[in-house]
């Protein structure tokens, strides 16, 4: 089947039949990572980790840079397949991946310091609960939440996206972090370079749908600028 000129925000489609193109969008630097301010932020040394939603392992192997152990669940298996192949080195001694259910957590109450869940897009917003109470019953120590906050889920380029998700869904997945749970909260931003038009049609704008790439042509863009809010809770 010949590939579309964009899944339109489809990411159930991008996960299960182009993990490739998710790859691809992961390996465009961030500057700086999100994963490299996290651990600045939330103290993992020594720690056994549940990442959940590990996707194809990035966050699951960011975080093993300073972890003791990190358990990565992801329920996609095109995302699994592709996170254990990629397990090298050190961070592989340190890092195994299950197939589970981040709203489900395949294990005991209490079992492992930390839950982080980095950009996890659960639907509905719902589920987030889920997510948080399963958190917090496995986590002795700190559930983490990476997210995208109100009014910027295609990054700076939001305001151009036809974004299925805007308005209330966004708004009520950030209230069920601070005003529900009472999560702590800080935002930290970073810098995409796709280098050439090209590039972020083919990535960045295959996902995000027809219209933000005719608006990257027209206005030739090359840069997203990112806004992630870390939320965090004993
Ligand atoms: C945007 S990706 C993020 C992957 C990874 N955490 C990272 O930061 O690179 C979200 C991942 O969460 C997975 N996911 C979504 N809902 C899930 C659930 N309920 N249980 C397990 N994995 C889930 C998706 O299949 C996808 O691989």
């Amino acid at each position: 089947m010949p590939r579309p000129e964009s899944i339109e925000n489809r990411w159930d489609i991008l996960y299960r039949d182009y993990p490739e193109v998710y790859e691809a969008f992961m390996n465009v630097p961030y500057q700086p990572s999100v994963f490299d301010q996290v651990p600045e932020m939330i103290d993992l040394h020594g720690k056994l980790i549940v990442d959940v939603g590990a996707g194809t392992g990035r966050s699951s192997r960011a975080v093993a840079r300073t972890a003791r152990q990190v358990i990565g669940i992801e329920y996609e298996p095109a995302m699994l397949r592709q996170a254990r192949q990629a397990a090298l080195g050190d961070e592989a001694a340190r890092l195994i991946y299950l197939s589970g259910d981040a709203c489900a957590i395949p294990l005991a109450d209490n079992s492992v310091d930390i839950v982080t869940g980095f950009t996890l897009a659960l639907f509905p917003a719902e589920r987030y609960r889920d997510f948080i109470r399963e958190g917090l019953r496995v986590a002795q120590d700190k559930v983490v939440y990476v997210g995208i906050p109100p009014g910027w889920y295609g990054g700076d380029l939001d305001p151009v996206i036809d974004n299925p998700y805007k308005g209330k869904f966004d708004v009520e997945v950030d209230r069920i972090f601070i005003e529900e749970y009472q999560f702590a909260y800080q935002d930290v931003f970073s810098n995409q370079d796709y280098g050439t038009i090209e590039n972020i049609v083919s990535i960045y704008g295959f996902i995000f749908g027809k219209k933000v790439i005719e608006h990257i042509r027209r206005e030739h863009i090359t840069n997203i600028r990112w806004k992630y809010r870390v939320y965090w809770r004993k």
